[in-house]
């Protein structure tokens, strides 16, 4: 220890099971999320990464591990119980309506009213003025707010709901591969969300199987892998080109390895060559496996 000491986590989990029958979802699952960071959940499809965000997020409870939240060990019943935290998720397939208006989207759930009893209505104005003013204020210009939602791009859906996160309070902000779906320029605008939304102190779990879109954001890393931490990094720890080797996978490099071996015993000179490079790859990836395992 030397100099400044890092934020308390804003979230932390230890020890998280989940399982589904005899399907093991998760298992022994231990990170934190601390304010004013972007923690990047990566790992390949059935990982895991969907089951633990919908622990983190109310909608399934754990079997096994604890849950804190600002220091304080609880138990989430609900997704309304983890949105009263202040854990908010935006999902892949977001909730709005295509052909309502972006500011009724914005407040859908939370209409502001104003008057009471009987005369207590919708405050259209405020709305439309407020959502134009949080939009603006994470850089995403709205001509007109009632524009219908549809009309705009995947990306700025998905920042338009990181927008709305963020004015209802939200202090921890999970995204479920906000741009899977994008392409490179509309995932840059989503990308630009995110920091932003890290820069107003949020602790946000960004998950994405791209390591492209991790990186740049990312100060914190933790891999899944069969339903276990396979990694668990900070930036200055995880040159790109390693997180790049994890995501791919050492099962595949080694299936490949094998491949190429088989070729070279044929006398394939080229695939010989291939094959020692591999090996080196498959070491490599151990070695970073046991180092986890030694960190944890
Ligand atoms: N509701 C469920 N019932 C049974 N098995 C499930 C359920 N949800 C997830 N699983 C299983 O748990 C594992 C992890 O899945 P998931 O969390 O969706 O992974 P990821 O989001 O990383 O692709 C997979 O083997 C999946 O089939
Ligand atoms: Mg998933």
């Amino acid at each position: 220890m030397t100099t400044t000491t890092a934020p308390a986590p804003l979230l932390e989990i230890d020890n998280i099971s989940k399982y589904f029958g005899s399907v093991i979802a998760l298992k022994d699952v231990s990170m934190f999320v601390r304010p004013g960071e972007v923690t990047c959940l990566l790992g390949d499809n059935g990982a895991g990464k969907s089951t633990l965000i919908k622990v983190l997020s109310g909608v399934h409870q754990p079997d096994e591990g604890t849950y804190r939240f600002e220091g304080a060990e609880m138990n989430l019943s609900s997704p309304r119980d983890a949105l009263e935290y202040g854990i908010a998720t935006v999902y892949q397939d977001l909730a709005m309506i295509p052909l309502m208006s972006v500011w009724r989207n914005f407040f859908l759930g939370s209409e502001p009213t104003k008057g009471f009893g009987p005369f207590k209505r919708f405050d259209a104005d405020y709305a439309k003025r407020t959502t134009k003013d949080e939009l603006g204020k994470m850089g995403i210009d709205i001509r007109d707010p009632d524009q219908a939602v549809g009309t705009l791009s995947g990306g700025e859906r998905q920042s338009v709901a990181i927008a709305r996160a963020v004015h209802f309070g939200a202090k921890v902000l999970i995204l479920d591969e906000p741009t899977a779906a994008l392409g490179v320029k509309q995932a840059g605008v989503v990308l630009r969300y995110v920091v932003q939304a890290k820069q107003r102190g949020i602790g946000v779990i960004f998950i994405t199987h791209n390591p492209h879109h991790a990186y740049p954001v990312g100060d914190h890393f933790v891999i899944l892998k069969r339903g276990q931490v396979y990694g668990d990094y900070t930036k200055d720890e995880l040159p790109l080109e390693q997180l790049i080797q994890m995501m791919a996978g050492g099962a595949d490099l080694e299936a490949l390895q094998h491949e190429l071996e088989r070729a070279a015993e044929e006398g394939d000179p080229a695939a010989e060559n291939a094959a020692a490079g591999l090996e080196e790859e498959v070491d490599k990836l151990d070695e970073l496996a046991e180092r986890a395992e030694d960190g944890e």
